[in-house]
């Protein structure tokens, strides 16, 4: 095993390429560039997200360790594992897991007044998804993310983001947050960041935050940052930048999501189409989007569902106009008929 113990060519060059695609993140603590730390599955670097918080809530605003509160949204998804499932609104992920890790306190996605009454002497952070993927392709009322980033600095909170499904083009922007023009204190990725090929996630912060938090071995993973899934990681965000594919995402989308709406208008099932660049989910009347996932696997699309009542249209980001146009046949075919 080749662990992270060892510094190798593809992992140096990961990280500083991942580094500097990102905007620099927390401003406010410093213009030092961002520091990258590396895993496996997504919800590893969630957690990462969430020991930072904590340690700066400690470190920094000094909150007695353990008292640390972090405020998390309902419907909220971020991973399987026990801290993360500890603050899932779906019982489905939680009961029968206990006990579960505190220091939670989950409030209404795009509710600015409910972050607002949530903070206290406690509160170091809030861990949010820009829109929501498993929650039901929710999008949050414009200047959602600008709120909480006012909430954030007002209370010196540090803002983390888990773009691990709507980052890298999903949404027609290379990170969900550039539609608000804001940049988060922390940024989480995954999924895309290797082309789905190969697990690789990563916690991205201001250079003085992860410095602060963790020293050599307090945080990291043998498998984090291994050469081959770093090969793969820059291959994929070449290919991002190369081929434009944030761009070709928000055109593409615009040209789906306003056919899916054509279809809507004339179909009996559909309740509400939403979504931004290739993240779009439509909703179902009956609230039972499967039914219709399996029509469309009959037909060669493969879809899921999200929240039981949405169906999920997320494809690769260089689907063609001739693919598109073969998804909107499929769906006029189930939608209509
Ligand atoms: C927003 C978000 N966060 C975290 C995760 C967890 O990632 P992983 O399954 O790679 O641990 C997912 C996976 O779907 C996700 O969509």
């Amino acid at each position: 095993v080749i662990s992270n113990v060892v510094y190798t060519d593809p992992l140096a060059l990961f990280l500083s390429k991942t580094a500097e695609f990102v905007p620099q993140l927390g401003p406010r603590f410093g213009l030092d560039g961002n520091k990258v730390m590396p895993k496996n599955g997504g919800v590893e670097s969630v957690e990462t997200a969430i020991k930072m918080a904590r340690y700066y809530g400690w470190k920094k605003k000094n909150i007695p360790d353990g008292k640390q509160e972090i405020i998390v949204f309902n419907n909220n998804f971020h991973g399987r594992m026990i801290t993360v499932i500890s603050f899932s609104s779906q019982s489905k992920y939680r009961d029968g897991f206990g006990p579960l890790t505190p220091g939670f306190v989950s409030v209404e996605f795009g509710n600015l007044d409910a972050v607002k009454a949530a903070v206290n002497k406690y509160t170091c952070g809030i861990l949010v998804e820009p829109m929501q993927g498993e929650g039901g392709m929710k999008i949050p009322p414009p200047g959602f993310l600008q709120g909480l980033r006012k909430i954030a600095d007002d209370n010196d909170l540090l803002l983390m983001l888990d773009e691990i499904q709507v980052g890298l083009g999903r949404t027609g922007k290379n990170f969900c947050f550039e539609h608000e023009n804001i940049v988060p204190d922390g940024l989480i990725l995954g999924k895309a960041l290797s082309g789905g090929l190969i697990p690789l996630s990563v916690f991205i912060t201001n250079t003085k935050l992860m410095d602060l938090a963790f020293d050599k071995g307090s945080d990291g993973s043998t498998f984090g940052g291994y050469p081959l899934a770093c090969v793969a990681g820059v291959a994929a965000l070449e290919v991002l930048q190369e081929e434009e594919l944030a761009k070709a995402s928000e055109v593409q989308g615009e040209k789906l999501k306003q056919s899916i709406m054509k279809i809507a208008g004339r179909s009996k099932h559909i309740k509400e189409v939403r979504g931004k660049g290739l993240f779009i989910g439509i909703e179902v009347k009956n609230r039972d989007a499967m039914i219709f996932c399996r029509k469309l696997l009959d037909l060669g699309i493969i879809v899921n569902d999200s929240h039981g009542h949405t169906i999920r249209i997320s494809p690769p980001l260089n689907i063609s106009d001739d693919e598109t146009g073969f998804l909107i046949k499929c769906l006029e075919e189930v939608f209509l008929k």
